[in-house]
């Protein structure tokens, strides 16, 4: 048998409800938030991550899908979209178009050559946004607000903003001088990748998993002590800007995250819940200055985030969370006999063309076993279409909510269920 790539999983029918829903949600918010959705191709040229993401990172060390095509081009399937997004920003000329900032969104998949664990796929569904061209705090609190309010909207609760601020290149410098300088006497102490990262960027040495309980790491310099006085100041705007909306926020100077391209303003948003799993992190972002212009554009400040659907599912899970699905049917149409079998299949192509969602038995079943399958599509009516009602050019519509029964001629009767219809759903 041939099962799924690891790392991979099949969205079955019973659980596509639910991503329509998220998914439905998500486009919702970006309109509110007046943001555009852009879609760009599943596949990048390999130097567009090495350059966006970074030569240093895990991403482009180890994980990334890359290929080569036909044509011996080096190709890679896109482990994130904030580079994708820029690349496009520049080739489009974004910067000269009339709305500033130019206000992105995207979903879609995205590949990465991980371990997979819970939490962890190889092909996992990232919904994420981008906002171009301004380097006002407000839009830092705009974009935390947005990834907030997408976990609001659907209920969650067990939620934890960690903020942080990683400076601009001045204070990065700075801070990776004196990084250098704590942990080149552990050198030796820490493990292979971190010796490597001490030399080539050693600011990841605090995201290690393996070294994280390094006596070093514990007294390792803060990076907000290295903060000049701009970024300082861009900071603090910025948290001003979150307690002026309300939104409750913990600063942790150790969360660097794990893409080269951040400055400034970083953030994640972890979930509390009791057994969501060993890794708390829902959603990253942060500010990203220097970009795009290291992919060809003007200077042009960025920020943005992204998150996984699977991980806010395995949230919505762990906090109980059910939403409300839609997954009725609105008529099944159970008939009896040939002639009535026929009819029946145009009674549901024009209950269909009406807008109403119906179907009909094509098993050759029995009365009991059809009324059995509009049960178990959960059919708000039945219609029940036998010989005699055949004969008279009636046929019987059963309300299953509320056991009513009614007679209604052949000719009326799409007209009347899309009455009770399009009530019910104004009201519903
Ligand atoms: P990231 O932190 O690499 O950032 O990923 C963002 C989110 O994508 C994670 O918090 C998680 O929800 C999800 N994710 C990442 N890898 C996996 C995986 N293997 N399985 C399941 N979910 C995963 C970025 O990708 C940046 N582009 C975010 C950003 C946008 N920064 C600025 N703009």
């Amino acid at each position: 048998m041939i099962k799924v790539p690891r790392g991979t999983e099949d969205v079955l029918p019973e659980k596509v409800e639910l991503w329509h829903h998220i998914e439905n949600k998500l486009h919702e918010i970006a309109k509110t938030y007046n943001y555009k959705e852009i879609r760009t191709p599943i596949f990048e040229r390999t130097e567009l991550f090495q350059r966006g993401v970074g030569d240093t990172t895990d991403i482009v060390q180890k994980e990334m899908y890359t290929f080569e095509d036909r044509g011996g081009r080096s190709l890679t399937l896109r482990p994130e979209g904030t580079a994708s997004v820029v690349r496009s920003y520049v080739e489009h000329k974004m910067h000269g178009f009339p709305n500033q900032p130019v206000k992105l969104y995207y979903m879609g998949p995205y590949f990465r050559y991980e371990r997979p664990q819970k939490g962890r796929m190889r092909q996992f569904t990232q919904f994420g946004i981008e906002a171009l061209g301004s380097a006002d705090p407000a839009i830092d609190a705009e974009v935390i607000a947005f990834a907030m309010d997408c976990y609001r909207s659907l209920g969650l609760q067990s939620l934890r903003l960690v903020i942080n601020s990683l400076g601009d290149l001045e204070s990065r410098k700075n801070h990776r001088q004196a990084l250098m300088d704590h942990f080149t006497p552990y050198k030796d102490e820490l493990c292979g990748d971190c010796q490597l990262r001490l030399e080539q960027n050693p600011l990841r040495i605090l995201d290690c998993k393996r070294d994280r309980e390094h006596p070093s790491m514990k007294a390792a310099p803060s990076i907000l002590d290295y903060l000049n006085e701009e970024s300082q100041l861009y900071f603090e705007e910025l948290r001003s800007y979150l307690e002026k909306m309300d939104i409750a926020y913990d600063i942790d100077p150790t969360m660097v995250r794990g893409l080269d391209y951040y400055h400034h303003t970083v953030f994640e948003i972890m979930s509390d819940a009791e057994g969501f799993g060993a890794i708390t992190t829902l959603s990253g972002g942060g500010r990203y200055n220097g970009l795009v212009q290291e992919l060809g554009g003007p200077e042009t400040p960025g920020i943005g985030f992204a998150f996984s659907i699977e991980r806010l599912i395995m949230a919505l899970k762990a906090e109980g969370i059910d939403l409300p699905l839609e997954d009725e049917l609105d008529c099944y149409v159970v008939s009896m006999g040939d002639e009535a079998k026929k009819e029946a299949a145009r009674v549901v192509y024009d209950l269909r063309r009406a807008g109403i969602r119906a179907d009909k038995d094509y098993m050759d079943k029995k009365m009991k076993g059809q009324f059995k399958a509009a049960d178990r599509y959960k059919a708000k009516f039945v219609l029940v279409l036998g010989e005699d009602e055949l004969n008279e050019g009636k046929i019987t519509v059963k309300n299953m909510q509320t056991g009513e029964q009614k007679m209604h001629s052949l000719e009326k009767v799409v007209f009347y269920l899309k009455e009770i219809m399009q009530g019910g759903r104004q009201h519903g």
